[in-house]
């Protein structure tokens, strides 16, 4: 606990589901953490509950889709830290059931579908970190984690021995194929320096986003994030995990 007690983490989408439990054990485990939400009484009351159970935890307004609050949250973390130990990438979005999209049908995903999906899910989320990368620089062990998906793997969407093979939501899958490939590149990119950039799958889990049917606990939500941001220098960069599994691009 006493080792993490000088990192300091931003988790985007941390007022609920993986992102809050994600904030919630990097604080159990002396962290620092500010949680990103765009509801500012529901961001207020998840870093109140942080707060009580003796975590320090700060709430700030963030929509991953409003350009400025990217600006916004890099002066205040320089101002109030000078760098950036964390970055969870974990805010997104799966729109592919909603209403007038085709019943999920690839032939049918609409453009307005597939554009807000990118924009949350992939634009939108590498301009933060491109942003934030200057904090993360000054760190002394930098992680990134994005929050990617098994849905993400072509080599298991191409097996039809694969359970995910009919499980097919051609937007949020193609936005998380495209996230994998921002990690492969940027890990590639920061290879020589401490920054270890990786992808995670938390498992299918019981959130608004998972639905009831998920196997998983929402409490363990955040263990596979969680693993990636506190890896040891030894640790593994430009990878694609389920806690300590590695998946198949
Ligand atoms: N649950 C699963 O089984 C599962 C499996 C694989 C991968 N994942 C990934 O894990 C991550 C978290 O999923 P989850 O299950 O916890 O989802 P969730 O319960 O739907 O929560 C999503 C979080 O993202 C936030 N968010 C959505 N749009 C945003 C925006 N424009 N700006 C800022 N925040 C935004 C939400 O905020 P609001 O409360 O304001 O809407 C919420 O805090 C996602 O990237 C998801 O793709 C989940």
């Amino acid at each position: 606990m006493s080792e993490n007690k000088d990192k300091v983490a931003f988790i985007t989408g941390a007022n609920r589901g993986i992102g809050f439990e994600t904030a919630r054990e990097l604080g159990e485990k002396g962290v620092k953490v500010i949680l990103g939400a765009r509801d500012k009484a529901k961001g207020e009351a998840a870093a109140e509950k942080l707060k009580a159970k003796g975590i320090t935890a700060t709430f700030f307004p963030f929509d991953i889709n409003q350009p400025s609050d990217h600006q916004k949250i890099f002066d205040f973390i320089e101002k109030n830290f000078g760098k950036l130990d964390i970055l969870i990438n974990n805010a997104g979005v799966l729109l592919d059931s909603q209403r007038g999209n085709g019943g999920n049908l690839t032939s049918l995903t609409s453009q307005e579908i597939l554009r807000k999906t990118f924009d949350a899910n992939f634009f939108n989320l590498i301009a933060l970190t491109q942003t934030l990368l200057p904090l993360l620089r000054k760190s002394p062990a930098g992680r990134i984690v994005n929050l990617s998906s098994v849905l993400a793997s072509l080599t298991l969407h191409a097996d039809p021995a694969s359970p995910i093979y009919e499980f097919k939501t051609f937007a949020y899958d193609a936005s998380k194929t495209a996230l994998n490939a921002f990690t492969i590149h940027l890990a590639h990119e920061l290879r020589n320096t401490k920054i270890k950039v990786n992808s995670a799958h938390p498992g299918w889990v019981k959130t608004e986003m998972g639905g009831p049917d998920a196997p998983m606990d929402v409490a363990d939500g955040g263990k596979t994030s969680v693993q990636l941001a506190l890896l040891s220098e030894s640790g593994p960069t430009g990878g694609f995990y389920h806690l300590d599994d590695p998946l198949p691009w």
